[in-house]
């Protein structure tokens, strides 16, 4: 399945702390629980990232900079789009940074891997909140929550996937459905949704929540509220370039021509196809009708008590 070397020394999983776990076509899965999520064993044992056991320990107690951010976001919702902004707004150069953002993904790395990276740091990550350092809540570091409607979520998930070699998703999308829609990825979208919205209302983090449609919609002035929150104070006319430099375009061509993806070796050939459509309610050309009355079913009995309110069309 994956060539290139493991960079990290596989883990072993205990016989005792495997669940086995049947798919839609009766395959049996290996997992894991880590911390609550459910971990393929595949991922600890071929050594590609690090042992989430050791490094969900490492996480909790690394040391972090007054000034760090922490860009948090459930996967395929426009991660990789709100990083480049907010290093243009955190360094003031209207540049893409050569860097991909899965060199800072705090699940990809072990924390001392960060050390030398000059501040401002943004680290980034798909681990829910719960899982964040320590720090960030005892010193009031900022953190970006980014959103967008699940079902977007959902179908672009299920294209990445199949390109996947970490996670990889080799069934229909009727299989995929069942599977995003309880289990989810490590995490289901709904569990790792209402506990960011319940760390917003506990106000113990210093949090700004973005959605994905708002930014796509009226990009100037959602970078403008994100570049208030990080105090950066760049002007409007900035601002107005760093929407610019950073629309779906901009963004796709600067990842075959700008980004160096060899400084992040694993997964290169899924790192290529990063940028798929970025539309808003792309969901209605693989989701059927009956599909999407499903997960309607299924959203407003989940988010039946939560007041975050979702866009699903353009
Ligand atoms: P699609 O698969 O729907 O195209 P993440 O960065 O969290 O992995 O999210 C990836 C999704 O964000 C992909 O969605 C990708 O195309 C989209 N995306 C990335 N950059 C974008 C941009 N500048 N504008 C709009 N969507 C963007």
């Amino acid at each position: 399945m994956e060539e290139s070397k493991p960079k990290y020394t596989p883990g072993e999983v205990k016989e005792e702390d495997i669940v086995r776990i049947p798919d839609m076509k009766g395959n049996i899965k290996e997992v894991i629980d880590v911390e609550g999520m459910v971990v393929p064993c595949h991922i600890i044992r071929n050594g590609h990232i690090p042992d989430m056991r050791e490094n969900l320990k490492k996480i909790r107690t690394m040391k972090c900079r007054d000034d760090d951010i922490f860009l948090c976001a459930y996967m395929r919702s426009g991660t990789h789009w709100v990083w480049e902004i907010a290093n243009m707004l955190t360094t003031g150069k209207l540049e893409y940074l050569t860097k991909p953002k899965e060199s800072v993904m705090m699940e990809f790395h072990y924390p001392e891997e960060f050390d030398n990276i000059p501040s401002r740091r943004i680290l980034n990550t798909h681990l829910p909140l719960r899982l964040l350092p320590t720090e960030v809540k005892e010193k009031k570091l900022k953190v970006l929550l980014v959103q967008r409607n699940p079902k977007d979520v959902t179908v672009s998930s299920f294209y990445f996937l199949q390109k996947a070699k970490m996670m990889p998703f080799q069934g229909n999308f009727e299989e995929f459905f069942m599977m995003f829609t309880t289990l989810g990825l490590m995490v289901s979208w709904f569990d790792y949704t209402l506990e960011a919205e319940q760390a917003v209302k506990d106000k113990e983090l210093d949090i700004h929540v973005l959605y994905y449609e708002q930014l796509k919609k009226n990009p100037v002035s959602t970078i403008k509220g994100l570049s208030e929150f990080l105090g950066t104070d760049r002007d409007d006319e900035y601002i107005a370039k760093v929407a610019e430099m950073c629309s779906f375009k901009g963004m796709k061509k600067a990842n075959e021509d700008v980004k160096n993806i060899e400084e992040y070796m694993f997964e290169k050939d899924l790192m290529k196809g990063h940028y798929r459509k970025g539309e808003i309610g792309d969901w209605k050309n693989t989701m059927t009708v009956a599909q999407s009355e499903q997960f309607d079913e299924i959203f407003s009995d989940r988010m039946k008590d939560s007041s975050f309110k979702f866009d699903f069309s353009k």
